[in-house]
């Protein structure tokens, strides 16, 4: 048995007004259900980031809908949209956005404290924080800073802060992006035991064998999504089938 847990419907944005107004999303249409691991691919300048940004409660739709986990963000405020962002969603990005000034544990430590709900006094909040370092491989970092650590370190530790609140959704926008081979393979391994052990993953990518990785590719071209395909063994067209296999 399957939950949906994202569900968009002709979400479109513009960005700017009039004469300088850009269109990055003309109507796009998908469907996420708990468990899955989906890539979105698609040239630059195609949408993959504003569709992110959209889906990661970063920013708002033009229009169209948007339901997160049985509730509709689509319409929310700034400072409502902030917190449905911090109960659901793990963000990772290309830059990793870490705070320089802080150690790894600290900088996993704040979502926490943006989330003052959870309960944790901030010796548990702690404890909690190297613990995330720990399933990330990181046990023996949690003081150092980001320029003391390599630039896959640096996306672990982002992984682990992206953990922290327990997200139903993990969304990584290019997470590979600033990786050498060897690292970027290190980050994806990490996704895959995530994804193993039930989590939701969307991930944008413009290479091939990253999006290899997961069990779904969407295709964006243009501000529109172009294909949707299950890519395990043999492509089994998703929404637009006709070879009848489901
Ligand atoms: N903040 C913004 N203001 C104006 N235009 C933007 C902004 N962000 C993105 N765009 C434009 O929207 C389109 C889609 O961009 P983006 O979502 O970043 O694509 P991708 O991630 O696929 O490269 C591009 O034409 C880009 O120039
Ligand atoms: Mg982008």
């Amino acid at each position: 048995m399957t939950r949906t847990l994202i569900e968009i419907k002709d979400l479109t944005k513009v960005y700017g007004t009039g004469k300088i107004a850009v269109h990055a999303l003309r109507g796009v249409n998908a469907i996420v259900e708990e468990g899955e691991f989906v890539a979105v691919m698609g040239p630059s300048g195609s949408g993959k980031s504003t569709l992110m940004n959209i889906l990661g409660c970063l920013d708002r739709p033009t229009d169209g809908t948007y339901i997160l986990d049985d509730e509709d963000v689509s319409k929310l405020s700034k400072d409502e949209l902030a917190g449905a962002r911090n109960r659901k969603i793990g963000f990772v990005f290309q830059s990793y956005n870490l705070l320089p000034r802080l150690t790894a544990v600290k900088n996993v430590m704040l979502p926490m404290l943006y989330n003052s709900e959870n309960g944790k006094s901030n010796e548990e909040q702690y404890k909690h924080a190297v613990e995330a370092l720990e399933t990330v491989g990181l046990g023996e970092r949690i003081n150092h800073r980001p320029n003391e650590l390599s630039g896959g370190q640096q996306q672990r530790v982002a992984i682990a802060r992206a953990l922290i609140n327990h997200p139903s959704i993990i969304l990584a926008d290019e997470p590979t992006g600033n990786l050498d081979t060897r690292s970027a393979e290190e980050i994806m391994q990490l996704l895959h035991k995530l994804h193993d052990q039930g989590g939701t993953i969307v991930m944008v990518t413009h290479e091939l064998d990253i999006a290899e990785h997961a069990e779904r590719v969407i295709y964006l071209r243009d501000g529109q999504v172009i294909s949707d395909k299950l890519h395990a063994s043999g492509i089994v067209d998703l929404h637009n089938g006709d070879n009848g296999k489901e």
